[in-house]
């Protein structure tokens, strides 16, 4: 089984936790399965939160409405990918550069389901280089405070978010405080999101594996 056949299962496993009304819904080829899968029940939801410009196109593609969050209030669900994640699901997300959104989603849904396939499971988060949305006029600043910090930080050249920032990808991290991690770079002037997910977890992860999707609480 490839690894995009693992993400489509555990995408489509994920269905299970939807219950109606408005779905949070995230970023990357993993959420792309799931916006599919979402399609063949949308007479169930009343639509859905988007984390992304690329996301809201295809929702919008299967004729799922997308609400606004300022309108859509507390979420009862989201579902995400990730790009590493550890036995405590905190998780290192932002690879498709979209975390601020996702963030923000996160932070507003009561559940929080992560789908991915087996190879994201880690014992320590970092060997994914850490996304980092920057202002742009801060990204040499927080460059040299990441160095400070222990990481290598690479300008992810010719990206802008969605939100018109930098991302700057720090390699070289062996992230053993995730939460303490995150409020410190959270902490530096002119950092707009660090993608580290540990003050808001996942409550759930789906891995898709070869032997069936396994799920993690
Ligand atoms: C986008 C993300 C994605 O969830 C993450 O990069 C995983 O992507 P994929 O499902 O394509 O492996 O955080 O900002």
């Amino acid at each position: 089984m490839n690894q995009d056949a693992m993400k489509k299962q555990a995408a489509e496993a994920a269905l299970a936790y939807v219950e109606g009304g408005v779905v949070g819904v995230g970023t990357g080829s993993t959420v792309n399965h799931f916006i599919d899968a979402l399609a063949t029940i949308k007479g169930r939801i009343e639509g859905a939160v988007s984390s992304s410009e690329a996301s809201t196109e295809r929702l919008k593609g299967h004729g799922i409405p997308v609400l606004d969050l300022n309108s859509a209030g507390e979420l009862s669900i989201y579902v995400d990918g990730a790009d590493e994640s550890n036995e405590r699901l905190q998780l290192i997300k932002g690879g498709g550069g979209a975390l601020t959104r996702e963030k923000i989603v996160a932070a507003a849904s009561r559940q929080f389901v992560c789908i991915a396939d087996e190879s994201k499971l880690v014992k320590v988060l970092g060997r994914f280089p850490l996304p980092v949305e920057v202002i742009p006029m801060a990204r040499s600043y927080v460059a040299r405070e990441l160095v400070r910090l222990g990481g290598t930080p690479i300008w992810r050249e010719g990206f802008v978010t969605d939100n018109g920032n930098l991302i700057l990808d720090v390699q070289h991290l062996e992230i053993a405080d995730p939460l303490q991690f995150e409020q410190r770079i959270n902490n530096l002037a002119g950092v707009v999101t660090v993608g580290i997910f540990a003050l808001r977890p996942a409550d759930v992860l789906i891995l898709g594996t070869p032997n069936g999707a396994k799920t993690i609480k």
